[in-house]
């Protein structure tokens, strides 16, 4: 309604239609239908089969509610109406198989609901009220303009350094603690953890937005996205490791102009190799939280990736988190750390295996399960410099201060490897 594009794409689409394969669903739904506002003529006979036929040839509705009871493999079908079917369209099934396992597979693979039959108006009724709040959930968020949208690209300098952790974290405290609608997007598309730490499946809509980018549409998002919580909801993939993603970005590109209709806060976790291939991912972003840990691999990236960040996301304000940071002795100092990259760590998270273990165990953000306040205290307050950023544009000016990484710093960093036993093993 409030949002052009949303209104733009359900604006071609009919609001419902329906394949049944028996008189008795039929008379159910007809009046329901109706109830809504939509026309009782828009369920069909046919089931499955008529619906893959029907959507191969003609716009996808906004609610689709298919009938599987004539089908011999339901999920290998509705793996065939995804091909059919238009991203946004929510669809609700029925059949008469009752094994959870086919549920989870079914729900897993795009589906709002499926009603094992033989159901009753009211659990129908139901399942309306729901596919109907997925639709309009995010619309409701893009009238709400009291919060402008945050962009935050979370990146490790490393592999490992935790940037994933950090990036679910700093979205479910925007989501569930700042009160924002917040969109993690994992874009780690093969070995991503953005559903799998929240204990969620990631569902098919990560590479059905990269492998048809022009499908992308604000119904797409509401379709695609996985609902963590009331106010996190996430795109994550598993891609097949053997599966190659060649494309030129234009998916993300897109992914990310989609999540700031959709959401109050958008959350991208973005592995440093994708900085390499797409570098417009950050041209928009208001922060860019790089992770760091003290050691000598992670300086020397830390000096270029802050240089790359100067250069290609000026606007950003820079938060440099260093995580994993223990007690014990780290390879470099955190004072011979700073003076390398030119510019101070702004929060240290502690190492907190514990905490660490019991967030996985749990599928709950790392900011979630901790309950000490040293971890949970810098990852609150790295939440509160990012809705910062956006309250106070133009604060990434600041970091002009903060003078510029080059000769300089890799001076320092050479200064570091001719330092102590272990640097100079690794220099050799
Ligand atoms: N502060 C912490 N204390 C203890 N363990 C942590 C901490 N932060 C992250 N970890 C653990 O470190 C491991 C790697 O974390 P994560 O997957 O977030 O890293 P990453 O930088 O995203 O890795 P990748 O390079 O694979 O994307 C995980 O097992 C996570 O639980
Ligand atoms: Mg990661």
């Amino acid at each position: 309604m409030n949002a052009p594009f949303n209104a733009r794409a359900a604006a071609l689409r009919d609001p419902f239609c329906a394949f049944v394969c028996d008189d008795a669903t039929a008379e159910i739904l007809r009046p329901i239908a109706v109830e809504h506002g939509w026309a009782p003529e828009k369920v069909n006979k046919g089931g499955l089969r008529n619906a893959v036929q029907t959507l191969s040839v003609s716009t996808s509705p906004a609610i689709l509610f298919v009938d599987l009871s004539e089908s011999g493999d339901p999920l290998n079908d509705i793996n065939a109406l995804a091909e059919v079917c238009e991203p946004g369209t929510v669809v609700i099934a029925a059949g008469q198989v009752n094994d959870v396992r086919l549920y989870r597979d079914l729900i897993a693979s795009g589906l709002q609901d499926y009603l094992l039959k033989p159901f009753t108006a009211d659990q129908l009724r139901d399942s309306f009220v729901h596919a109907q709040l997925t639709i309009s959930g995010p619309r409701q968020n893009e009238a709400n303009n009291d919060k402008p949208h945050v962009v935050a690209a979370v990146l490790g300098v490393r592999g490992g350094v935790g940037a994933s952790t950090i990036a679910s974290s700093l979205a479910w405290l925007l989501g569930d603690k700042a009160g924002r609608s917040t969109g993690l997007l994992d874009l780690d598309v093969h070995f991503g953890t953005g559903a799998l730490s929240l204990d969620l499946e990631p569902g098919r809509g990560l590479t059905d937005a990269i492998e048809n980018p022009s499908r992308i549409d604000g119904l797409f998002i509401e379709r695609a996205m996985v609902r963590a919580t009331e106010k996190l909801a996430v795109l994550s993939a598993e891609a097949p490791i053997s599966q190659p993603f060649l494309n030129d970005g234009s998916a993300f590109y897109q992914l990310q102009e989609e999540l700031r209709n959709a959401f109050e806060s958008t959350v991208l976790d973005l592995p440093r190799h994708m900085l390499v291939q797409h570098p417009h991912l950050v041209h928009d972003v208001h922060v860019a939280v790089v992770v760091v840990e003290f050691t000598l691999a992670a300086t020397r990236d830390a000096i270029r990736i802050l240089s790359w960040l100067k250069a290609n996301a000026p606007q950003a304000r820079v938060i440099v988190v260093a995580n994993k940071i223990g007690s014990g002795v780290h390879e470099i100092t955190r004072k011979d750390f700073e003076s390398s990259i030119e510019r101070k760590v702004d929060l240290v998270v502690p190492l907190d295996v514990k905490a660490a273990a019991q967030a996985a165990k749990l599928g709950q953000p790392l900011a979630k399960a901790a309950s000490a306040a040293r971890l949970s205290q810098p990852l609150a307050q790295l939440a509160q410099m990012t809705t910062a950023a956006v309250a106070a544009e133009g604060e990434a000016d600041d970091e002009e201060a903060d003078s510029s990484v080059s000769l300089m710093a890799k001076l320092n960093l050479k200064t570091l490897l001719a330092k102590g036993p272990r640097l100079t093993k690794a220099k050799a």
